[in-house]
């Protein structure tokens, strides 16, 4: 269908009709025209596998049993993977499985900046780094959209909070915008195509992200050329003149007043008064039309999608296995020995939460999900005795009035500053009990494994975090379970960054993984056995302290109306490093049962771009994978820049012994920095050295490069 084509279905629609089709007339669609063969459009989140089927005009869940779904590591957990073609296939299960269940839009992935630890969202985004998102949102876009249903990037753009979500003002520089803010965006857009995009609930420079006129209008329909489909976050409308001329498409939010919504009657009156030129409903008319066309929806052979299929199980225990991060392992603590008939004591209730049902907009209803300990158990058999004892409980019940938080979050959750943890005294003796149970399990064990860390309490939509340590007593938990057995090995579940400081020193071994799908719990036990040898790598540091991240240092969070992003490019490790803070696992970070050994290191100028080649061997007696990464440094003597800058890496599997050359190419643009006056990305001095390592930090090889100055 050509566009003359789609302009013919526009002539042939009324107002009313164009009205229908752009603005929700269910929680989860808009409305077709039937007489024109013209469908709704079926949304649904999420990012971690397609939500429960809900009431049309409410929250409430339909409680059926035909919508168990596949459920995927979160974002956060894929993007430990450091895996492009995992997410590749990531996303073609989520893809499939929208498809499966009737959908044209899933909402994911959501790659906003993690800002600070504190934001409760960090479990949906993937990184503190542009780089970073970018080679791991792409594909991920890539692969829902082989099934005809599009993706929907989210949250466009600077939310990194949830606090006054709806309303906060957030004052971001322009070279921090562009340099870190913005580039996951615009590669999703321009490579990977992703057919839509959310609108933030946030304000940027005083207007909202949903009508903000620079964002949507200006960078991207101008300057990124996006003529897809510009969708609202639920709510986040509150301007019908600023919606109808600022490039928004699509209206959805939380309520059932579907003709009160600004692009609906409102929308009709102002045009019916000549106010608003009809010319603009035209125009948000045809995208979505061209969006219809794009997804085979307006005739044509359209893929059907399936969905809980074993295959799709089989990719996402590949995606957890190669998400789980090994941060400490001393004295080779890891992987477990674990001999017939011994006796091995699993403590911590995060070794038996489930966390599909949690979170917000990205709960899901899981097919199945293995926990932790059921993975440990599936594993080992009926010979080895595996005890559980919780420590420490969280004790709060999913009620029926929370799942449908999202019909009040506009007046209620989304002003809600933190989430605080309140424990009563009578809690307080029930963990005592608790910790004490589980000491005593711990003192007979010949081995034992404590899992800790966050759960969707914490890690949830709609508000953020008081602080970065572990809540419910844990880190008592954990010195008195250190205390009778100084080999215990420590896993962290959580979504964001957490405080490590009171055990990281003493434990001898500690693994991290996010949320990480249904089959989460089977590759953490592979991983603690030896069966999977891990190869995850942290995508956002793990600092020391609150107190040391640039966001609350240098800059505000959550701010009040405003906040002020004041540590500019400074996030992440371009503040850690740039500021010599000591941080406890930086980014970048994971090791392996085996080593890898770098050598070679040769750097071409070829004109173009530059090339890097090295060659990376495993010296150890168990094949692994390693993520190699190049770091380009610049000297920051013209321009202040960030120390390090994440521009290359690479994930290879090698068997023992082997040796293999690998190569990356480099191009102007990953030696720029975006320069203010000329509006433009800029390469500021001609001397750069390339950094190649196994992290930010433990760079391995160093070379120089010369670059020419300029405009790239
Ligand atoms: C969230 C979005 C989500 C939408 C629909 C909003 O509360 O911010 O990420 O896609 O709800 O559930």
């Amino acid at each position: 269908m050509n566009r003359h084509e789609i302009d013919r279905i526009i002539e042939q629609l009324s107002l009313d009709e164009k009205i229908g089709m752009i603005h929700g007339q269910g929680i989860f669609h808009t409305k077709g025209v039937e007489r024109l063969g013209v469908l709704p459009l079926w949304m649904s989140d999420g990012p971690m596998g397609v939500r429960k089927e809900l009431q049309d005009d409410n929250w409430k869940p339909k409680g059926t049993t035909d919508d168990f779904v596949s459920y995927l590591p979160s974002n956060s957990a894929l993007a430990c993977s450091w895996n492009p073609d995992l997410e590749k296939e990531a996303g073609h299960v989520l893809g499939e499985e929208a498809r499966g269940r009737g959908k044209d839009v899933i909402l994911a992935p959501g790659i906003n900046i993690m800002r600070s630890p504190l934001c409760g969202r960090n479990f949906e985004y993937m990184s503190e780094d542009p780089y970073l998102i970018k080679k791991m949102a792409v594909p991920f876009i890539e692969g829902i959209q082989e099934n005809d249903v599009a993706a929907c990037v989210k949250h466009f753009a600077v939310n990194n909070q949830e606090t006054r979500r709806l309303s906060v003002d957030a004052q971001v520089d322009e070279r921090a915008l562009r340099e870190i803010y913005l580039p996951g965006f615009e590669a999703c857009v321009k490579e990977g195509k992703s057919l839509t995009i959310m609108g933030a609930y946030n304000k940027f420079r005083g207007q909202h992200c949903c009508h903000n006129h620079y964002l949507l209008e200006e960078i991207l329909r101008g300057e990124w050329g996006f003529d897809g489909v510009v969708i609202s976050d639920w709510g986040g409308v509150h301007d019908t003149l600023e919606a109808a001329e600022n490039g928004l498409d699509i209206e959805m939010s939380v309520t059932d007043c579907f003709d009160d919504y600004f692009m609906a009657e409102p929308l009709k009156e102002k045009v019916k008064s000549g106010e608003i030129s009809e010319s603009l409903i035209d125009e948000k008319v045809r995208n979505i039309l061209r969006l219809m066309e794009r997804l085979h929806m307006l005739g044509g052979d359209r893929k059907k999608g399936v969905y809980n299929t074993r295959a799709h199980q089989e990719t996402l225990l590949e995606c957890a296995r190669e998400s789980v991060v090994l941060l400490k392992n001393e004295e080779h603590c890891l992987p477990l020995d674990v001999k017939e008939h011994s006796r091995i004591g699993v403590i911590g209730e995060n070794a038996v939460k489930l966390h599909s049902s949690g979170g917000g907009s990205a709960a899901i209803k899981a097919l199945y999900e293995l926990s932790p300990l059921m993975g440990l158990k599936t594993i080992l058999g009926g010979n080895v005795q595996v005890e559980y004892a919780p420590g420490y409980s969280s004790a709060k019940e999913q009620t029926e009035e929370k799942e449908e938080w999202q019909s009040d979050s506009l007046e209620d959750r989304a002003y809600k500053t933190v989430y605080q943890e309140n424990h009563t005294e009578e809690e307080e003796l029930k963990r005592g009990q608790l910790r004490k149970e589980a000491v005593e399990l711990a003192k007979n064990c010949d081995k034992v494994i404590l899992f800790c860390g966050l759960n969707h309490e914490f890690d949830a939509e709609g508000q953020d975090k008081s602080s970065m340590k572990l809540p419910y007593g844990q880190e008592e938990l954990i010195e008195e379970v250190l205390n009778v057995n100084e080999n215990t090995i420590i896993v962290i579940i959580a979504g964001s960054p957490v405080d490590m400081e009171s055990f990281a020193d003493r434990a001898k071994a500690i693994v991290y993984s996010s949320y990480n799908g249904m089959e989460g719990g089977r590759a953490m036990a592979e991983v603690l056995l030896g069966i999977t040898n891990p190869s995850g790598k942290l995508p956002y540091t793990m600092p020391r302290r609150l107190e040391d991240c640039p966001a609350h240092k240098i800059g505000e969070f959550p701010g009040e109306e405003t906040v002020d992003y004041k540590e500019g490019i400074f996030v992440g490790y371009r503040f850690y490093e740039k500021e010599k803070i000591p941080v406890r696992y930086c980014f970048g970070h994971g090791l392996s049962y085996t080593e890898f050994q770098y050598d070679d290191l040769h750097i071409e100028n070829v004109g173009e771009h530059v090339e890097v080649f090295l060659t990376v061997k495993n010296t150890g007696t168990v094949a692994g994978k390693e993520v190699v990464q190049v770091y380009v440094e610049a000297s920051g003597e013209k321009m202040e820049r960030p120390p390090k800058e994440l521009k290359g890496f690479l994930k290879s599997e090698l068997q023992p012994q082997e040796e293999r050359k690998i190569s990356f190419i480099l191009n102007r643009e990953d030696f720029s920095y975006y320069n203010e006056e000329e509006k433009c990305f800029w390469v500021p001095e001609d001397q750069y050295s390339i950094c190649v390592g196994s992290s930010v930090q433990d760079i391995r090889l160093r070379g120089q490069v010369s670059v020419s100055p300029g405009a790239v």
